[in-house]
């Protein structure tokens, strides 16, 4: 596997970072995840401008144009022979002596980038659907910059998958926030879909942003607002969103069946219509 290290296409094993670099120290660093499918990046303008902003939030320069960026990626992707998986991209405020305030300017951000081969488009979990549970949103008050600061994240999804389930729905002040690598949404009885509204509570996902314009123009009735996790128990349908699992059907919640168990209708529409945009 060749990975993008500093300016060079290396080799995994000799890609390394110093114990220094404030991404290890104080996870002072911003990332960003693209689909792959088809050889083709999906979507990944929004993710560039995504991480452009998130690194704005934090004071780091970008290192590089949108078409630089591009050229990286779609090199790498060419590199590893990938066809359909993702790519990871990542920026820190570099390599200093630690101290919790910025380093002197000029000091070089470590830029990282690799690819990882997964199925996305033929998932069999989107066949089935996805069990998931509830756990509390442990986070800090700025999850709409993407930052590599995940402990909590981490946290709810090993509660995941030590539950035997694919996702936890992050949960705070009755309302569900996202969930921890996705943005969670529900289709009421009455057929509206429902997500929360982007706020600084949570990550303006780029899956959620297309599946809400797919969703317009198919002429389904939309409602940002937030719910909570027993409007979504009784919901007829419920899914969630991100560049790893497109549009993902939910058929169980904290061991509660959703809708008639299987995936619904409106979810399966929403795949599909993901599905044909992202190829
Ligand atoms: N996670 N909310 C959180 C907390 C996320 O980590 C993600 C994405 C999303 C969905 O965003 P998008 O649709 O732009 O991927 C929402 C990525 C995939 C990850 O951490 O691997």
């Amino acid at each position: 596997r060749i990975v993008y290290l500093n300016g060079d296409f290396l080799p995994f094993a000799e890609a390394r970072v110093p114990i220094m670099d404030r991404g290890f120290l104080f996870a002072d660093g911003i990332y960003e995840v693209s689909a792959v499918l088809d050889g083709r990046l999906v979507d990944n303008e929004a993710h560039l401008a995504r991480l452009d902003r998130s690194l704005g939030e934090i004071d780091i320069a970008n290192p590089h144009t949108i078409p630089e960026w591009i050229g990286l990626q779609t090199e790498l992707v060419a590199r590893n022979g990938l066809t359909e998986g993702l790519v990871y991209m990542q920026v820190t405020r570099g390599v200093y002596e630690r101290d919790f305030a910025y380093p002197p300017a000029g000091t070089a951000p470590t830029v990282m980038m690799f690819t990882q081969a997964k199925t996305v488009a033929a998932n069999p979990l989107a066949e089935t659907g996805a069990r998931i549970i509830t756990v509390p949103d442990l986070r800090w008050k700025r999850r709409d910059i993407k930052s590599v600061a995940l402990l909590a994240q981490v946290l709810a999804k090993q509660q995941a998958a030590a539950a035997g389930v694919a996702e936890a729905w992050m949960v705070e002040d009755d309302a569900v926030t996202e969930g921890s690598s996705s943005t969670a949404f529900i289709v009421t009885k009455g057929g509206a879909l429902v997500t929360r509204p982007l706020s600084t509570a949570l990550l303006p996902g780029i899956t959620r942003k297309a599946v809400l314009r797919l969703a317009e123009e198919a002429g389904l009735a939309l409602e940002e607002r937030l719910f909570s996790v027993s409007e979504a128990l009784e919901a007829a349908e419920a899914f969630y969103t991100s560049a790893s699992a497109f549009v993902m059907p939910v058929v169980a919640i904290d061991g509660h069946v959703i809708g008639e168990g299987h995936p619904g209708a409106h979810t399966r529409r929403l795949r599909e219509l993901y599905l044909d945009m992202a190829r």
